[in-house]
Parts: C-alpha cells; structure tokens; sequence
C-alpha cells in the first residue's frame, strides 16, 4: 500500500471514535495524522500527542492526501464548496448520513476522488460494521486502501450506492433496534435481579446467539427451532410475539426508518 497522510475534518464522535481506532490497530501513525476541528483540537492533541493540529481546514488539505469528513451533514455541501480548490487531485471520505455520492462529486473539482462510507458507532469498540459504496471517480489504490482501513475497525462491506439508505438502517439503525430488544428484555425480568446483573446476561445471549448463528451457519429460524420445544416455555413466548405482529411491526419499523433516510438524503441535495 502506497504511504499517505490522513487528513481529519472535525473531531466529534464519530470523527474521534474512527482515529482512536485507527492509532490503537496500528495502523495509523499520529505523526501522518493533519486535523482541523474547530473547538476540539485541545482535545484531540490531550488524546493523541503526535498529530498535527492545522489552523485552518484549507491547511490541512493542503498536507494530506486522503481526507476524512467527519461533519455534520448539514455542514459539510458548504465546507466542500469552500475547500474545493484544496481538495483537488485528493480522495475524499465522507461519512456523512444521507449525502448521496453523486451530491458529493456534484460539489467537488472532477479531479477529487469520492468515496462513500457508513460506519455505526460499534467502530469505537473495533467491532463495528461499515459500508462503503464507491465511486467511479475512486482509484483502486485509494479504493483499496479505504477498504484495509476500515477493515481495522469491522467488518467492511462494499455495497451499490443505490443500497446505502436500506444498509444504514440495518447497521446504524441496528445497534439501536437491538438494544431496544434487549432492554424489553430485562423490563420483563423487572425486579428479579439487579440491572447490572440482567444486562450482562443479557449481552452475553445476544453474543453467543450472534456467534452461534454465524459459526454454525444456521438460519435464526432453524435456531428458533432448535430451542422451542413442544410445550416448552420458549414456545409460548415465541406465540406471544407472533400473536401481536412483533416480526410485522420491526419490518414497519425498517421501512420507517428507510423512508426517513431517504428524505433526509434529499433534503441534503436540495441544501446542495
Ligand atoms: N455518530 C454516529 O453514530 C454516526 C454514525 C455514522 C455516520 N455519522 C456521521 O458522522 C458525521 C459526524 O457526526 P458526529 O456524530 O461525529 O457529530 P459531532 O459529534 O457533532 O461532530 C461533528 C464535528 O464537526 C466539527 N465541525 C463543525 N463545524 C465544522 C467546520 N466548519 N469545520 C470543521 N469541523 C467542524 C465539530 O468540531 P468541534 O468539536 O471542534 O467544534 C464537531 O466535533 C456526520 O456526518 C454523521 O452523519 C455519525
């Protein structure tokens, strides 16, 4: 892999939880690291003594080759306007929710390489899930390079743009819809154990069952199956959920949150 800088606009959560990751894998250097973040240099230089803070996001650019965009989507159309000179013959990242890369290339110089990338918040424990969705304006070698990167982080899944809304429910979506479940979980085991007690059980099952799925090959049907014996207790639960359309209510549930993706991206290209 060719060496590059890394160029970082803005060092909010998602901005922090990616470079955190990042430097732990070894797989980023500080010293190769140039941000700009407006009111959160003390603190990214109080986390990672080595990088470079720039003065402005135009000098940044400048020293980098390969620059992440962790802003705000309603920031970033007017951030990429402005530093559009210095983004020329750059790759760019932009993690922002709901900008489509066409609206990204739309409001570049045709020498900037686009790339499109959803992570969910499970990257700041290295655990995470990430899209990326490419454009014909990316190199392979920049291409390549995005996908070892994120790698270090997750599970990277290289995704048809026209898929990102329904991916990001799944996997920025996901995390809340689980936790959800789980915690109807310990609301129904209410006053039996302490909530410490509860949510490490709990954590653990979502584990195993997540581990046992995916080592095994099983479909989470054969594995409600396997579980629900005749007359067993599992089976009358399993009833209970059927009986009030919870499966039903989770697809509603994915398609709202799609639609919503969808309208907020077009809100993002009327912005444009
Ligand atoms: N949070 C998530 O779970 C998640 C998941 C997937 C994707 N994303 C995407 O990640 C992006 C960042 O989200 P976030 O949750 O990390 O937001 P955030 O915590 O609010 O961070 C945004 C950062 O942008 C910086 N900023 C604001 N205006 C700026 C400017 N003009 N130039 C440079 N930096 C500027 C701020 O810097 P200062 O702190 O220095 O003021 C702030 O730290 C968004 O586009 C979001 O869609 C977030």
């Amino acid at each position: 892999m060719k060496p590059f800088k890394l160029g970082l606009l803005g060092y909010g959560k998602m901005g922090k939880a990616l470079i955190d990751g990042l430097i732990r894998q070894g797989f980023l250097d500080e010293t190769n690291l140039f941000i700009y973040t407006p009111n959160s240099s003390p603190k990214a230089k109080e986390d990672h003594p080595g990088l470079n803070i720039c003065v402005d996001a135009h000098e940044m650019c400048d020293k980098c080759n390969i620059i992440l965009l962790a802003v705000k989507p309603q920031v970033l159309p007017s951030e990429l306007i402005e530093l559009r000179d210095h983004l020329k013959n750059k790759a760019i990242i932009s993690i922002a929710a709901g900008i489509s890369t066409e609206s990204l290339i739309g409001l570049v110089d045709p020498s900037t390489q686009v790339i499109r990338v959803m992570p969910n918040l499970a990257v700041e424990v290295l655990q995470g899930v990430i899209l990326l969705s490419k454009s014909h304006t990316l190199d392979p070698e920049n291409l390549n390079i995005c996908a070892v990167m994120f790698s270090k982080l997750g599970l990277v899944q290289l995704i048809d743009e026209a898929k990102m809304d329904i991916g990001s429910v799944l996997i920025g979506s996901g995390p809340a819809y689980i936790a959800y479940f789980m915690n109807a979980m310990k609301l129904g085991a209410a006053g039996q154990f302490s909530e410490d007690e509860c949510f490490k059980m709990i954590y653990q099952t979502f584990i195993g069952t997540a581990t046992y799925l995916q080592e095994n090959g099983v479909h989470p049907n054969e594995l409600i199956e396997r579980v629900c014996s005749p007359n067993g207790s599992t089976i009358e639960g399993i009833k209970a959920l059927k009986e009030h359309g919870v499966e039903d209510q989770i697809v509603h549930a994915v398609h709202q949150s799609e639609a919503r993706a969808k309208a907020l991206g077009k809100i993002g290209l009327v912005k444009k």
